[in-house]
């Protein structure tokens, strides 16, 4: 379980570019729950992640995983029960080196400083995880990443970062950089992979209608704060519509279309 309590985050605190980007958030994420988050741009989506993983320290506030205080651990010790996957497909993956050896290196954060010897058995092993991906990839161990498509990138990016089994899957709008169709084939194997071993997700989505249709919560952010908390019956009436409208009468805004809350 992942509880957040009164944090904030407020950048270049007392400069004139003093912004304040969280807004004292209370959040408790269940075990087993997968969270769709959606916002408009800059309402602090990105923000919470990287207060969640550590990568900034919050300006207040506490979290909480698992009962464990985290609010000071650093990332790279976060990172071994949180897997964070972002938009672009080439952050996750390091295009110099083989498949077989960027998944060397995401079984070893798992192992927290075990060594893995790349040998035939670790190779069988790689092939059987690559064949869920359904693209070939278990024939092409040796390839450079950076042969891959983006699709497939980021494919191996979600294996990759499901490897070490991490508690908690943190996904940033990681479909939004690729074609319709591969963005498809990845949404399949991120619902596949976060129910085969049950992670906690919370997913970033500009896409309203998968915000609606994934998951068992949906969370909407706006200027630093959640401003809607859905629960999963609440969902099951939604439409793209109901939710913009939702929205407006929580803001008392009018927006021109829903394409400005789309907007990423
Ligand atoms: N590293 C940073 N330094 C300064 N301001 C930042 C930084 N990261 C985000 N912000 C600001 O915080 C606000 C929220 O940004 P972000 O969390 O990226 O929004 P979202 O992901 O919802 O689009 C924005 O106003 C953004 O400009
Ligand atoms: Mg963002």
């Amino acid at each position: 379980m992942l509880k957040i309590e009164q944090i904030s985050k407020v950048f270049y605190p007392g400069t004139v570019n003093e912004k304040t980007a969280i807004e004292y958030i209370d959040l408790t994420v269940n075990d087993g729950d997968f969270i769709t988050v959606v916002g408009s741009n800059g309402s602090g989506k990105s923000t919470l992640f990287n207060l969640i993983s550590g990568t900034y320290p919050v300006t207040g506030g506490k979290i909480t995983l698992n009962g464990k205080d985290v609010t000071n651990t650093p990332e790279y010790k976060r990172a071994f029960t949180i897997g964070r996957i972002f938009q672009d497909p080439t952050k996750g993956t390091a295009a110099k080196m083989s498949i077989e050896d960027n998944m060397v290196t995401a079984l070893h954060k798992g192992m927290k400083g075990l060594k893995i010897t790349l040998n035939a058995s670790k190779r069988g092993y790689f092939k059987e995880e690559l064949k869920q991906l359904s693209m070939g990839l278990e024939d092409r161990l040796k390839d450079n990443v950076g042969l891959l498509s983006g699709g497939q990138r980021q494919a191996l990016t979600l294996l990759m970062t499901v490897l070490s089994r991490p508690q908690m899957l943190l996904l940033d709008e990681h479909t939004a950089a690729l074609d319709p169709r591969n963005a498809q084939i990845v949404m399949d194997l991120t619902t596949q992979f976060i129910e085969r071993y049950k992670l906690t997700s919370l997913m970033v989505t500009h896409n309203m209608q998968h915000a609606i249709d994934f998951g068992n919560r949906l969370i909407m952010m706006d200027e630093g704060r959640i401003i809607l908390d859905l629960t999963a019956e609440e969902k099951q009436s939604l439409t793209v519509q109901k939710l913009v409208k939702m929205f407006k009468s929580i803001k008392n805004q009018e927006y021109a279309s829903d394409e400005d809350l789309l907007t990423t």
